[in-house]
């Protein structure tokens, strides 16, 4: 048996890298007032976060979102599920010392998590795990969410896709094949394959992949235990989001749209020529995997509601109206602004954004509140429209509107966060944090 003192660590487990830990990392799309906000603006009823509600993320890692979601939704009772000891202990130690009791862990693999957990749970979330882990250990987490569950109730899974990983396929075949050959921990083995894909790149073997080569290149310089999480597993595939979707929706989880914000704006993410072509397709499902193909996505976050309700008219303009938003700490200042989206830059003029980042500088307002504004009268749309290209960039976000004060958790936050150097900045109010690095 491996242990952390005696005998070198093993390696895999499930077939999944278990010898070096995940760096922290911290996704604002999986945090419950972002993932209910979202919901409301697709047009469905997100779970009720004014009161008391339950959510859990299936590979927690460090639990640095999990971390952020307990001191900052005093409402939220959270769990983490994860199978890597030597993740949970940190991430354990941090949520005692952050003195959250509404934030526990369950050190566990899907397939046991699945069989024992009685809680049923408003949120569902899991980023990172999805593509790298075996299929029996996917079908858990399927009857699981289909379980657990409540109607109503969200899951978010961020999951690589075809047809912008497709290329990846073989280059992650490659390490993972290399890998046994290489003596050391995974870090090493990953680095040594990265080296060996550099080295082939430059005696020309990528001649015909350009991007293939700009990839590689891009990846040497990335972290290598990070590296060592996406690259090794043996079970690494992305998947069409179509054969996923349907998957999902065998367990009476249906699909609502993007927790990326920027995905759900197809007259902005879709190239306008193709916009007719798409509308004239015959079913949701085809429209999505042209959507794939016109954004060469590689990776996806999806957002399915178990049940969904779609929201009446009047009741989803009343919901969105009376959502308020606030500005992120690196919102730009007045005046034109280019959004640095995955299908090039976007330019985002100055008479719609300047008065919106003006307003919002004032004070945090609701929809309602900026529809008044010059620049939106009569357009509610371009109102929604700009508000989800800001909230993408993280320059705005919607607040919690639970009344609930979080001042001493989020202080502790604050202060564990910059003990260990990890660049966040804590935004209570939102029930979130933003990253720190230049936009
Ligand atoms: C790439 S990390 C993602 C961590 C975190 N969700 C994030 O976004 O930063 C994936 C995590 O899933 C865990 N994991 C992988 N397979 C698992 C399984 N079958 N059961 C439980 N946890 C698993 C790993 O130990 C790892 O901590």
């Amino acid at each position: 048996m491996s242990n952390e003192f005696g005998s070198p660590r093993m390696k895999r487990q499930d077939g999944y890298v278990a010898d070096v830990s995940y760096p922290p990392h911290f996704h604002k799309e999986m945090q419950p007032v972002w993932l209910a906000s979202v919901a409301h603006l697709l047009g469905t009823a997100a779970p009720d976060i004014t009161r008391p509600y339950t959510y859990c993320e299936l590979g927690c890692g460090l639990g640095i979102n999990l971390l952020v979601a307990a001191a900052t939704n005093p409402l939220g009772q959270f769990v983490g599920v994860d199978f890597n000891a030597r993740h949970l202990a940190v991430a354990e130690e941090a949520a005692g010392a952050l003195g959250l009791g509404n934030l526990r862990f369950v050190h566990a693999d899907f397939a046991r998590f699945e069989r024992d957990n009685e809680q049923p749970f408003d949120f569902i979330a899991s980023h990172g795990a999805w593509s790298w882990i075996a299929p029996a250990q996917q079908q858990h987490v399927l009857r699981l969410v289909e379980r657990s569950l409540k109607p109503g109730g969200l899951f978010y899974l961020h999951y690589m896709c075809h047809p912008g990983a497709t290329q990846m396929i073989p280059v992650q075949k490659l390490l993972n094949e290399l890998a046994p050959h290489v003596a050391g921990d995974s870090e090493g083995q990953v680095q040594a394959g990265i080296e060996l894909l550099c080295r082939l790149d430059a005696a020309g073997v990528f001649v015909d992949q350009p991007r293939l080569s700009a990839s590689l290149r891009t990846l040497r310089q990335a972290n290598p235990a990070y590296l060592a999480h996406h690259f090794l597993s043996d079970h690494w595939a992305p998947q069409h989001s179509v054969d996923l979707h349907r998957a999902v929706a065998r367990g009476g989880v249906a699909y609502l749209g993007s927790a990326n914000v920027f995905e759900n704006l197809d007259s902005l993410s879709i190239p306008g020529a193709a916009q007719p072509l798409l509308a004239g397709l015959p079913s949701p499902a085809l429209r999505e995997a042209v959507k794939d193909l016109a954004r060469n996505q590689h990776q996806r976050q999806d957002l399915f509601q178990h049940s969904p309700e779609a929201l009446a008219v009047p009741e989803h303009r009343r919901r969105v109206g009376a959502m308020r938003f606030c500005l992120g700490p690196q919102a730009p200042g007045t005046g034109g602004l280019s959004f640095a989206t995955p299908i090039g830059e976007i330019q985002g003029p100055a008479a719609i954004f300047s008065p919106l980042l003006d307003r919002l500088a004032q004070a945090p307002a609701s929809f309602d509140e900026l529809s008044t504004l010059p620049a939106f009268f009569d357009n509610p749309g371009l109102l929604s429209q700009s508000l989800q290209m800001l909230m993408w960039q993280g320059s705005v976000h919607p607040l919690r509107d639970d009344g609930r004060g979080c001042d001493e958790s989020a202080g502790r936050l604050r202060e564990w966060l910059e003990q260990h150097g990890i660049r966040l900045a804590v935004m209570a109010e939102c029930g979130t944090a933003a990253h720190t690095n230049p936009l």
